[in-house]
């Protein structure tokens, strides 16, 4: 079994899932309930000092480290502010219609409902837009690519890329940069989020700025989450009862659905074939060519506000979650059947973290007036 660490940037505790489930097997046959050993489990993450910038306020939950940040890109409040303008902003595509948010929006956990989305220039889409949760911590970014491994590159391919043409900006169009720089709030907010840049918004700048926004995309406050600090009645019954099957010995679920964040995702290479197959034609995994060997492994998506985000899988195939657990039928389950679904719906259901999918603090800008937090503008500008 692989290894699992659920360390961030900072040194928290680290663990490997083979040892857990050791421990939880060994112990399991002394009469102890599942239940409380996972929370025995889940409750032993985080616990280090959080490092990095500090100024920064993440209003992280509690045992949580902030995400790494890369040198060139420090966060401040500015610049998550002009990252949630950017990625709610239409004019950044092709038809001047597609946002970041139209196949990431809020209400759907940051996925849009769809098995694909057809790109600002009619061209189909190829997988399932992926739900935006806890990404800071991503090693690898995408159902596939292993190469993109930074929020800042991950942002480029959306707006520039060709497979598929999604926002289908030109490359170096400097047309619509310079329109935005002209505005009212995009010139107020750009010198404050990049002191010492200028005030013209660039391609880079952007995807920086949107990049610190979707760091601050942070979920931990769903029943679930109340349910492990203690509010015994956060969550059903039945959700009880499915949590005991996703932590339990037939299941094991959080083998690959890891922690806190539901994903393997924190190290490098979290990726597996579960039997969910492959699109006919073009995807056959990664898009790099030399890596094709590995066809039909895909990153495990995270779980956190999996209820919202249907359909489901790296096409978009299944259509309920009771479809995207029945498609697990290459990993060695226990048999499942039909039993197990209802509750482990359930618990899928108790993820649903209303903070993240309601908070006008992630939602979309009020792009008639230009009305800035003092906090903001009292932000050194150049
Ligand atoms: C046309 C729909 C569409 C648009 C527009 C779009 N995305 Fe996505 N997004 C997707 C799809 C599809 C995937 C999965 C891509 C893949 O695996 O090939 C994805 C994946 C991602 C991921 C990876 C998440 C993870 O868990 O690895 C991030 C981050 C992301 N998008 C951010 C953005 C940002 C930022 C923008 C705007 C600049 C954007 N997306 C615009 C459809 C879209
Ligand atoms: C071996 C690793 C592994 C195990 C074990 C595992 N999963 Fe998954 N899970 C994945 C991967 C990889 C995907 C994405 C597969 C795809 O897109 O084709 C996925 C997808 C999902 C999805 C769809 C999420 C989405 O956004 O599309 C759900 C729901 C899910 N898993 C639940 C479960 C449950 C419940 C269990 C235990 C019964 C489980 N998984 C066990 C790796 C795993």
């Amino acid at each position: 079994m692989t290894p699992a660490v659920w360390a961030s940037a900072a040194p928290a505790v680290t663990f490997t899932m083979a040892g857990i489930l050791e421990a939880v097997v060994a112990r399991g046959s002394n009469g102890v309930t599942w239940t409380a050993l996972a929370f025995a489990t889940l409750l032993s993450f985080g616990g280090a000092a959080p490092a990095g910038p500090a100024a920064f306020d993440w209003r992280l939950p509690p045992g949580w480290s902030p995400p790494p940040v890369p040198a060139d890109n420090p966060m401040n409040a500015a610049k998550v502010e002009l990252g949630r303008w950017l990625f709610y902003d239409r004019r950044l595509s092709a038809s001047g219609e597609m946002a970041c948010a139209s196949c990431h929006q809020q209400a759907r956990g940051f996925s849009d409902g769809l098995p694909t989305h057809v790109g600002a220039t009619g061209q189909p889409g190829l997988r399932n837009a992926m739900a935006l949760a806890n990404v800071g911590w991503f090693k690898e970014l995408t159902w596939v690519d292993p190469t993109i491994t930074s929020l800042e590159q991950q942002a480029h391919t959306p707006m520039y890329g060709a497979h598929p043409v999604e926002m289908g900006l030109p490359p170096g169009d400097g047309g619509i940069w310079r329109k935005l720089s002209g505005e009212a709030c995009y010139s107020r907010l750009t010198p404050r989020a990049f002191p010492g840049a200028g005030a013209r918004l660039t391609p880079d700048l952007a995807v920086k700025a949107i990049a610190a926004f979707e760091r601050t995309l942070i979920s931990a406050d769903a029943p679930f989450d109340r349910y492990r600090r203690g509010d015994a009645s956060a969550v059903s019954e039945q959700a009880r009862k499915g949590m005991a099957l996703f932590y339990g010995p037939r299941f094991q679920c959080a083998v690959c659905h890891v922690g806190p964040r539901f994903t393997d995702a924190d190290k490098p290479d979290g990726r597996h074939a579960i039997g969910s197959g492959l699109l006919p034609g073009e995807d056959q995994g990664y898009d790099t060519p030399a890596l094709a060997v590995e066809q039909g492994r895909y990153r495990t998506p995270s779980l956190r506000n999996v209820a919202l985000s249907a359909p489901y899988l790296h096409d978009g195939s299944a259509p309920r979650l009771e479809d995207a657990i029945v498609a697990h039928r290459g990993v060695t389950f226990g048999i499942l059947t039909a039993d197990d679904l209802p509750p482990l719906v359930a618990f899928l259901k108790a993820l649903t973290d209303e903070t993240l999918t309601t908070s006008p603090r992630f939602g979309p800008p009020n792009f008639t007036k230009c009305k800035l937090p003092a906090r903001i503008l009292a932000y050194p500008a150049l």
